[in-house]
């Protein structure tokens, strides 16, 4: 029997459910005949994580660097999260050759290429199923069986914490704050839930899909993010009744004119399947040009599915790590910038807004005097019957229109007197 010793930095929740997953176990389990993977040592800051860690029977460490210099290990797992000190702990394990598996998407989004050509140098590889979509396998898949695809685009309900606020926003007509407040009585959101609700999450995990899916070095600053905490349940039911529903999107599409990349809330149709995505769960949605479309639908977080993705990792980089296990890692290749990135000032689309206007005759000619002069044409317009405030909510619909022309309307619409609150704009995808 040859063995594979491995190393976990940070116990934390996903770090517990690899740690539980090996207690069970008594610190070791074979995933393929001869092959056997042992927990060697686990490291943690935190003392009670370091007492629940040696249950297993492995060594414990309050600092990383003690197994980091230790040549017996021969795979690091990564799971304290952050830029600094993980981004050292990585690169420390990968000049001593030993094989890395991270769930680290705002290291990989932020300084992945980094990381990647370290592993490269090494020859060793770096695993990160987890980083995108928790317990959904989407990394392996785009890494190997997909890889002579062509992505032309990728569309992701990417951050659980989100998508559970705006199904409780849409299914029971709550505003965001007392719905962000329950999440995180349930543990669903953070008590500082900036990442996920401003979209900055799904934009780390977008930078690390985009990278596979379109094969170009992708920097985090590239990525447009917006967030949900804007949005109120009356636009999610007016959007309701023009057949819509409202996600956070992570979107990525790749054409002649270059790759736009961007997280928003987004008005998708009512019977595509992402809309379908409830609650804390996650869906991934590309489109190749060998396979075509292509749905991944799963749990994107919390211990078990998260960990669960971690093990598959370990597992992969033992084979590669064991070096009798034969057959050489492909790692990920340098990936060319010769596409140029569209800011989505560029980009057009179709948009809802919804404005809160004066109820008096003439405010809808000037609105659309506006939108008019700035080439945007209106598909179609819905008065809301019901005054709020003082003032008539009235929602749009415009034909594609250019989102520069779209951001300048909006400034000029809201100094109008007759408008009595910032107006809303939600962009619209026709999936
Ligand atoms: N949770 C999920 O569902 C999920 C899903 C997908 C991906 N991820 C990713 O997985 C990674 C871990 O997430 P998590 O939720 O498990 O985080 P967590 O619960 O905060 O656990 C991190 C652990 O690492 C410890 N730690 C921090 N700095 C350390 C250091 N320098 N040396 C040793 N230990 C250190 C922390 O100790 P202290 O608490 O004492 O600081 C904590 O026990 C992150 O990159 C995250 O983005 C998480």
């Amino acid at each position: 029997m040859r063995s594979v010793n491995v190393a976990l930095i940070g116990a934390g929740t996903v770090g517990s459910g690899v740690i539980d997953f090996f207690a069970r176990r008594n610190g070791r389990f074979s995933p393929v005949p001869g092959l056997e993977i042992i927990l060697q040592a686990v490291c943690d800051k935190s003392e009670a994580a370091l007492n629940a860690a040696a249950a297993c029977g492995c060594r414990v460490f309050a600092d990383a660097r003690a197994v980091l210099a230790d040549e017996r290990i021969q795979v690091v797992v990564e799971l304290i999260g952050g830029i600094h000190p993980a981004k050292e702990f990585i690169l420390e394990a990968l000049r001593r050759k030993k094989f890395v598996v991270t769930a680290n998407k705002a290291l990989l989004a932020e300084q992945g290429e980094e990381l990647f050509a370290a592993a490269r140098e090494n020859d060793v590889d770096i695993f990160f199923e987890a980083a995108v979509g928790g317990g959904i396998p989407i990394i392996k898949p785009l890494r190997e069986g997909l890889q002579v695809n062509i992505f032309d685009s990728v569309y992701g309900i990417v951050n659980g914490t989100s998508n559970y606020i705006l199904s409780e926003m849409a299914q029971h007509g709550r505003d965001f704050q007392p719905v962000l407040a329950e999440a995180q009585k349930r543990g669903y959101a953070e008590q500082d839930p900036t990442l996920d609700i401003e979209g900055i999450d799904a934009a780390h995990k977008l930078t690390v899909l985009a990278r596979l899916c379109f094969g170009r070095k992708i920097n985090f600053a590239d990525v447009y993010y917006e967030g949900i905490s804007q949005l109120t349940a009356a636009d999610i039911r007016y959007a309701h009744d023009l057949g819509f529903c409202v996600k956070l999107l992570a979107i990525g599409k790749a054409s002649a004119g270059g790759i736009e990349l961007r997280v928003h809330p987004t008005l998708i149709p009512q019977d595509h399947l992402l809309a379908h995505v409830q609650g804390v769960f996650n869906a991934i949605f590309l489109h190749g040009d060998k396979v075509g479309d292509l749905l991944f639908y799963g749990r994107g977080a919390g211990k078990e599915p998260t960990a669960g993705a971690v093990i598959g990792d370990i597992t992969d980089a033992a084979r590669h790590a064991d070096s009798s296990a034969g057959g050489r890692l492909w790692g990920v290749q340098p990936a060319a910038d010769t596409a140029a990135i569209r800011p989505v000032s560029d980009l057009e689309m179709k948009y809802y807004i919804r404005f809160s206007a004066a109820d008096e005759p003439g405010v809808l000619s000037r609105v659309a005097h506006i939108l008019g002069s700035l080439g945007i044409s209106i598909h179609s317009v819905l008065q809301k019957a019901s005054p709020e405030n003082n003032a008539v909510p009235i929602v749009m619909m415009t034909h594609t229109a250019k989102e520069k022309n779209m951001a300048q309307a909006l400034r000029e619409i809201d100094t109008l007197p007759v408008i009595k609150t910032k107006t809303v704009s939600i962009r619209v995808e026709n999936l």
